[in-house]
């Protein structure tokens, strides 16, 4: 058994006794950190902490010194598309020189571009440059996380990205779940037969998902410019069938009743949110399923933020998450979301914080494994350089912070 001690913690932050459970309301304030502290991590599982003056530090094969850095839980970062051919840096000129990001979707830009390039690229050399990706994520202490198909749009190029996320699964020590994101824009040659692109999604494609076990979630992109409610109930009844739970894109637009539709079938998260009715509110308040934002959308597309503090005030279960992608959110940087969700949304430096770690572990069903650093769960966190309090982790937005990440030490 390899035994590793991290010491001289200045504050130990996201230390449970237990699993924590999904957080809510008053919950997500209450971060729980310990000063002077110890870390004990047994075969890279958390095994046992404690404050240096009340419990000497036990003795281990390895010390690591945190020089008065801080420690905390690795992100959870439950909302990705890191599997894409090229980055998109023409349509955010064309935005810049005035052109929406809907105009650009409608004109077979933004996803379906993402789709003709992804068409032409080889399974092994998407799998290398998404491999990257995930490195420079971990590297910026992201732990665990969900990574989208979506721009494949066929059922060869839903099958060649599933089979990259599942290459990555295996490589990477890291959780990673993997979700079907089949209908996340029509195809430029079904333009006039939608039902026909619903139809190869669940005839065709899902039988080879499910045969294969190649996906852990459904989603669609339910909005104008993608697919309609009634679209995204038929897709998400047929993957209910072989167990497939729904985790969807929905309100990033417009409100259209997607919210009432996929908690009403069993959304573990709905994502994206900029903008509610008074209705989602209500219907969130109440229900399981995880409000997961992602300022980082409308960051970079000049957006209106989702209206968070009125989310966690009203009992809503908040998750964060990056949605990195080369169409809306370029940066898989889970610590610049969590500088947004307080500069741009109003959460305290604890709410952001739990929300991008025990909810965003919640939000994968990870919670038992990640997100929080109790006995018997993955020892998967970042040291940071010394800091003068929790507060100026999403205050110094600029700065790389992190001294250094362990994860599964
Ligand atoms: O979550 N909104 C839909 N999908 C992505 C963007 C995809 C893209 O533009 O490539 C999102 O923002
Ligand atoms: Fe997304």
């Amino acid at each position: 058994m390899q035994r590793t001690l991290i010491k001289n913690i200045d504050r130990l932050i996201g230390a449970y006794p237990a699993p924590p459970p999904l957080l809510r309301g008053k919950a997500l304030q209450e971060l729980p950190e310990l000063r002077n502290a110890w870390l004990l991590i047994e075969d890279g599982r958390v095994a046992d902490f404690g404050v240096a003056a009340e419990n000497p530090p036990p003795r281990a094969d390895e010390e690591i010194h945190a020089g008065g850095g801080s420690v905390l839980p690795a992100w959870v970062d439950s909302h990705t598309h890191l599997v894409f051919a090229a980055w998109r840096e023409g349509e955010f000129v064309q935005r810049i020189q005035g052109r929406s990001y809907e105009e650009i979707a409608r004109a077979g830009g933004g996803i379906l571009n993402s789709a003709a390039r992804l068409r032409e690229m080889p399974e092994e050399q998407l799998f290398e440059q998404a491999l990257q990706r995930l490195e420079e994520v971990r590297s910026m202490g992201t732990g665990a996380i969900e990574i989208k198909s979506g721009y494949g749009l066929s059922l060869e190029g839903e099958l060649k990205m599933l089979r990259v996320i599942r290459h990555l699964k295996e490589v990477s020590e890291a959780p990673v779940k993997a979700t079907f994101l089949g209908a996340h824009a029509l195809p430029a040659a079904y333009r006039d037969r939608r039902e026909a692109y619903i139809r190869l999604i669940i005839d065709e494609m899902l039988p080879r998902i499910a045969d294969e076990n190649l996906a852990d979630y459904v989603d669609v992109f339910c909005e104008r410019v993608a697919f309609s409610v009634s679209e995204m109930e038929e897709i998400l009844e047929a993957f209910a069938k072989c167990g497939l739970k729904p985790k969807v894109h929905v309100n990033q637009f417009n409100a259209m009743g997607g919210v009432e539709a996929a908690v009403r079938h069993g959304a573990v998260s709905v994502d994206h949110l900029e903008v509610m009715s008074e209705q989602d509110l209500k219907i969130l308040a109440k229900a399981n399923t995880i409000a997961t934002i992602l300022p980082s959308a409308p960051f970079f597309l000049n957006d209106p933020y989702p209206p968070a503090r009125e989310m966690v005030d009203r009992g809503l279960a908040l998750a964060l998450a990056t949605d990195y992608n080369p169409g809306s959110s370029p940066s898989g940087r889970m610590a610049f979301s969590v500088s947004l969700a307080c500069i741009k949304c109003g959460l305290l430096p604890a709410e952001a914080l739990q929300a991008a770690t025990v909810n965003g572990a919640h939000a994968l069903e990870l919670g038992a494994e990640c997100g929080a650093l109790a006995r018997g769960m993955r020892a998967d966190l970042i040291i940071t350089k010394p800091i003068p309090s929790t507060g100026f982790l999403p205050y110094a937005f600029g700065s790389n912070w992190v001294d250094r990440v362990l994860l599964g030490a």
